[in-house]
């Protein structure tokens, strides 16, 4: 095996890498970045706890109290790097009508001057005095027809980690790759060299952030951050825009959807996937619990943030997990939200930006008891609920997350892991709207239901940075992970639909949804129970499926009528249902004028069975 010596800098090639073009691109980044030195992840238990040690030694992680939260830590970032950062996320197709309008682009060329090659690029020395560690990575279960690999290098320890628990990670991937196999190259830097002698701050970042694709020859380059999608290279960055390309080149989905199994109380089992924007409840949805009246009912977890979907010989759409953990939202999440959760962060977790107790446990805004009279918060101040009344600190930052195995959560579906996937039976696409949406509607075809997706807005949230609560588009919550025009995915999925029913799996196309948990009454809160009862939801849409289910037309596809809903062991008025599912001519009047402007955004690409459907719904508001 070769094992070139760079000068100054040795790389160290473990035997088992037999890949002679991911060595040299390893040694030409090391030479790049001036690392000081190069480790290659083995993905090992001993690995990992060796690494968190380093992290806990740098100051980046606290150890937990191991009685209380086992093998478990806090990690506890610098306040300008809390979320992922739109304005600086990149598309660089070659041509700029192929990142369309929702991307922000820049020529391939120029963004390569900039980040590698000018005379000032960001990443010529910027791994100085710091270790490159590569952390070869396969989104899918290893070896399976439909997963991909990639390799990132990076110099933050947290992002290897952290990498370790989101995906499979680690020694098997170079069997996988072979000599020659393809892989995703995902090149990290938090930005931060270090001169000889200079400490290294507990979490390293620059104010300047680029986070870069190039969908043509599949590349990832990310500079300036260490937190989330920014950073974990395999989720937002390689699992949805890059595979967005490959989906739409190859005829596959890359969607930001969570994947869950139902069975039924005689015991059939159905399969959903579903489009929620960041922060809007898909980590929930995926592990939900039924309420106690509805126990014949079982929710079970494959996914909860993406899913890859593939049609399959039968001609029906399979879906995969690429993920092997839960990047998750803190604050919010406790026994009665989401006791499936709770349960899935005893041990074995890495905390980040959450508050941490005097015992060495940690907390967050919205976590069962009484609140604690003493924290340390996630900027390392003191707090007490006098502060928080006074200052409105939060303990924890709104997006603070927990990182934690699949294989975690209780109930985890027993073949989450299939490399074959499940074929899906319905899709949900959902926003967070205080107004207007109704609680859910059923599509009556194919393109009505992609006409929702594609037509669905969102009240902005603290996953990623900038303004909070806008309501804004985003289609198929795909707004921030688009790898091309967002007009050319709506023709693809109108074509899926379209070789699909022509198809020997016709008669199974998923029946499509659109829903909204989140509408507010005039008090400020919200109606809708939510969370476990969103089943009684899920419920009527598996008996839709089944042809068992009532429901009534209106201009925005079909509703369930009050009775036509399960209402035991909740108290529900018909007049708090009539808040929740009603259509306001006035302001579906005005939504349609934003559905409207999205598609004089998009119009060089926008299929025309879009703008006809949008007329027939004018045709029933004016009805
Ligand atoms: P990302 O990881 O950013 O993609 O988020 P997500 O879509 O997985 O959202 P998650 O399930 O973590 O929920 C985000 C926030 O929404 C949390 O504060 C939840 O408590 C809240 N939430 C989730 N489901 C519901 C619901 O049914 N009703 C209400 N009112 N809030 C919900
Ligand atoms: C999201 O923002 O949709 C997330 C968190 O799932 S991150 O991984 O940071 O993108
Ligand atoms: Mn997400």
């Amino acid at each position: 095996m070769n094992k070139p010596v760079m000068e100054g800098l040795r790389l160290n090639v473990p035997a088992h890498v037999k890949h002679p073009r991911l060595v040299a691109w390893v040694a030409e980044m090391a030479a790049l970045t001036g690392a000081a030195d190069v480790v290659w992840c083995d993905g090992s238990q001993a690995e990992y706890d060796r690494l968190c040690a380093e992290l806990v030694a740098a100051g980046t992680f606290k150890k937990l109290n191991p009685e209380l939260r086992p093998n478990s830590f806090l990690a506890c970032s610098d306040p300008s790097d809390v979320a992922r950062v739109e304005d600086r996320t990149f598309i660089c197709s070659e041509r700029k009508e192929d990142a369309g309008p929702t991307n922000n682009w820049m020529a391939p060329a120029e963004m390569r001057t900039l980040l590698q090659s000018g005379e000032k690029a960001l990443f010529k020395g910027c791994m100085r005095g710091r270790t490159m560690y590569v952390v070869p990575f396969s989104m899918g279960p290893l070896g399976s027809h439909i997963a991909h690999i990639g390799v990132e290098l990076s110099d933050s320890a947290y992002v290897a980690v952290n990498m370790r628990i989101m995906t499979r990670m680690g020694k098997a991937v170079y069997d996988v790759l072979g000599e020659d196999g393809a892989f995703v190259p995902c090149m990290h830097t938090v930005g931060a060299p270090l001169e000889p002698g200079q400490k290294s701050a507990a979490w390293p970042c620059n104010p300047t952030k680029y986070i870069v694709h190039y969908p043509e020859t599949r590349e990832i380059w990310s500079y300036g951050s260490g937190y989330g999608g920014n950073a974990l290279l395999g989720k937002k960055c390689f699992a949805l825009r890059i595979a967005s390309t490959m989906g739409r080149d190859q005829g596959w989905l890359a969607e930001h959807m969570l994947i869950l199994g139902v069975t039924s109380p005689v015991g059939k089992k159905y399969h959903v996937a579903a489009a929620f924007p960041s922060a809007c409840g898909k980590t929930n949805f995926a592990m939900l619990v039924p309420p106690k009246s509805l126990d014949g009912w079982k929710v079970t977890t494959v996914g909860d943030d993406i899913a890859w979907i593939k049609p399959g010989a039968d001609g029906r759409l399979y879906a995969i997990n690429p993920e092997a953990g839960y990047f998750g939202v803190a604050p919010g999440t406790n026994y009665k939200t989401n006791p499936n959760c709770m349960d899935s962060l005893k041990r074995d977790v890495i905390f980040t930006n959450v508050a941490l107790t005097d015992d060495g446990d940690v907390w967050w805004e919205g976590m069962d008891g009484e609140v604690p009279q003493h924290l340390i918060d996630w900027q390392g101040k003191d707090w007490t609920p006098q502060v928080a009344k006074d200052t409105g600190a939060k303990a924890a930052h709104p997006n603070s997350r927990f990182t934690v195995s699949a294989t975690n959560n209780p109930v985890l579906d027993p073949m989450w892991d299939s490399p074959e996937g499940y074929p899906i039976d319905a899709f949900i696409f959902g926003g967070r709207r205080s107004t207007t949406v109704p609680l859910v509607t059923e599509a009556r075809n194919w393109a009505e239901g992609v006409y929702m997706a594609a037509t669905m807005g969102s009240e902005t949230t603290a996953a990623a940075a900038g303004a909070q609560g806008v309501v804004r588009r985003d289609p198929f919550a795909m707004l921030p992970f688009m790898g091309y025009h967002m007009g050319d995915h709506f023709a693809h999925w109108l074509k899926m639909g379209e070789t699909l029913s022509a198809g020997p799996g016709g008669a199974r196309l998923p029946r499509i949804y659109c829903v909204n948990w989140f509408r507010k009454g005039a008090d400020g809160k919200f109606v809708w129970p939510g969370y476990g009862d969103n089943m009684r939801v899920l419920k009527w849409m598996l008996e839709r499926v089944e042809g068992s289910a009532g429901g009534e037309e209106n201009v925005f596809g079909v509703s369930p009528r009050y009775d036509d809903l399960s209402w035991a062991g909740l108290d529900f008025t018909r007049e708090q249902y009539q808040s929740v599912i009603s259509i306001d001519r006035a302001a579906w009047t005005q939504e349609l004028t934003l559905h409207g402007e999205l598609f004089q955004q998009l119009a060089s690409r926008l299929p025309s069975q879009l703008l006809d459907t949008k007329r027939q719904i004018e045709q029933m508001l004016a009805a």
